[in-house]
């Protein structure tokens, strides 16, 4: 059996500059927040220094794109690349974005155009906490605009903000490594003024392309019954979800976040009038990415027995600042498979976001703009990269949004997070979530049996449901390497051999 989708639903992969390009240092890039953060907190010293090097391969990176059939590929420019100063542009970065978005048009596929994806410049003090950086931000959006508005037919503005603020101005755990709940107020809010001066750009000088922002979307359930869950877990998806799409879709924030006592003075302290008319100016689609639900309970529940029982490990939960702050606490749900980043693939939970969604805001046109599985890929003695587990958690998301589809949700693409294995933040190379495998030591490419799988749904414009694995992605005797070299050592001595 086979699951159709709507004729004209636009396939894609995703990528991010600072995961791929590498060239860090080169080509007049200035630092991005990343680049000193990871090489004092990234796994096995795992930095975008070199990471696939799409800068200096990005032909035979579009080649691969192409190949699957897709119609659009979404990646971002790098801002430090583009305004190494912030004020004055780099043309050689410009170039690099105008030869990606020629490329990708000589190939047939959409340029799907991310402005700001997680990689803030390090020059700008005070990184989102400060308003003076979605200022910032505007004239950068003017200049992608000017320089690549007649040629980008889908732009996408900031890339998960909600994630961005909480995990890097509140809970330390991205960089700038802030913990203070009210700069994250103040980051999240200039991250919306950001997209909403990114949607007035793109009016101006891109008057025919499509415009969105990409909000990450994990849909927040309580993890027991008990009402005291149920209310805290209301609270925390208002205060992670609708503290985004509220703004965006409506022009407004929640009332339970703007008045609630942990965030309405650092609020009050941040919007300015006038911002929320911006920020809530329209646009044609949201991009929602979708990797998992969270589970959560009422943070004072989380000593009783029933709480500790349905945590796994049992009694355990995610120490979250910003969580604890309005009354909430996470936990992982029990005996799921979870995968190497720490989370539950559960399906179910695209198809729940899609119809709560279309419920709250309306029937609006939606990207799934990144869904994905990290694995340990390697290529087995015959050089083949065999991923069924990922074929499976793929066909799983799409038959969701599928169901979604015919119960009303408008969703118009879906892009797979990622076209190449790459550099994951923190977690490093060793967390793959690509269709084509990549080898850091040698750089070499190498499609996965799930890129074959997807070059199939595309061209069929069609999920099969059937049996969920194809023969040549049944997984072999072959051995994992038992010592891998870590990526980073192989990548340092890249770039010496290159000086
Ligand atoms: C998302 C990010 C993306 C990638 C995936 C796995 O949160 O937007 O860059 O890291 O997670």
């Amino acid at each position: 059996m086979t699951l159709s989708f709507p004729p004209g639903f636009l396939w894609g992969t995703a990528t991010a500059a600072y995961q791929i390009e590498g060239a860090a240092a080169a080509y007049g890039r200035s630092p991005s927040i990343w680049d000193d953060y990871l090489r004092e907190h990234g796994t096995h010293g795992d930095t975008g220094d070199v990471a696939c090097d799409h800068y200096h391969r990005w032909q035979h990176d579009l080649d691969l794109a192409a190949r699957l059939g897709a119609g659009a590929y979404r990646f971002s420019a790098s801002w430090s690349r583009v305004m190494p100063d912030g004020r004055t542009v780099n043309r050689e970065g410009l170039d690099f974005y105008e030869r990606l978005v020629d490329g990708l048009l000589d190939r047939g596929l959409t340029p799907a155009l991310t402005m700001y994806h997680m990689d803030l410049p390090a020059h700008l003090d005070g990184g989102w906490s400060n308003r003076d950086t979605a200022l910032r931000f505007a004239d950068y959006a003017q200049v992608l605009t000017e320089t690549l508005g007649d040629r980008v037919g889908m732009w996408m503005t900031v890339n998960e903000l909600y994630y961005e603020s909480w995990v890097g101005y509140a809970e330390g755990a991205f960089p700038p490594g802030h913990r203070d709940s009210a700069k994250a107020v103040a980051a999240l809010h200039h991250m919306l003024l950001a997209h909403g001066l990114g949607v007035s750009a793109v009016r101006e000088h891109s008057p025919a392309a499509e415009v969105g922002l990409v909000s990450g979307y994990a849909p927040v359930v309580p993890a027991t019954d008990h009402p005291a869950d149920v209310a805290a877990a209301s609270t925390a998806h208002t205060h992670s979800i609708d503290v985004v799409l509220g703004p965006v879709l409506q022009g407004r924030y929640p009332q339970e976040y703007a008045e609630h006592p942990a965030r309405a003075e650092a609020l009050a302290a941040t919007v300015v009038d006038g911002d929320l008319d911006l920020i809530g100016a329209e646009v044609d689609f949201i991009g929602l990415n979708y990797y998992f639900r969270r589970h959560v309970v009422a943070a004072d529940r989380v000593t009783d027995p029933e709480v500790v029982a349905v945590a796994d490990p049992p009694g355990d939960f995610l120490n979250l600042t910003h969580l604890k702050e309005i009354g909430a606490a996470e936990v992982r749900p029990r005996s799921r498979h979870r995968t190497m980043a720490d989370w539950t693939p559960e399906p179910e939970g695209i198809a729940q976001m899609l119809t709560d969604v279309t419920a709250d805001y309306g029937p609006v046109p939606i990207h799934i703009t990144e869904n994905g599985l990290p694995l340990p890929d390697y290529a087995g003695t015959d050089g083949a990269v065999r991923d069924p587990e990922r074929i499976t958690y793929l066909r799983d998301h799409l038959a969701g949004i599928h169901t979604a589809i015919a119960g009303g949700a408008d969703v118009r693409g879906y892009f797979v997070w990622s076209l190449l294995d790459n550099l994951e933040w923190t977690s490093g190379f060793g967390h793959r979530f690509g269709l084509v495998h990549v080898d850091y030591a040698t750089l070499t490419r190498t499609p996965k049996a799930s890129f074959d799988w997807y070059a199939q749904v595309v061209a069929d414009n069609a999920v099969p449901t059937g049996h969920p694995v194809p023969a040549n992605a049944l997984p072999t005797t072959d051995s994992i390497p038992t010592t891998t070299r870590p990526a980073a050592e192989s990548q340092r001595e890249m770039i010496q051999g290159a000086s």
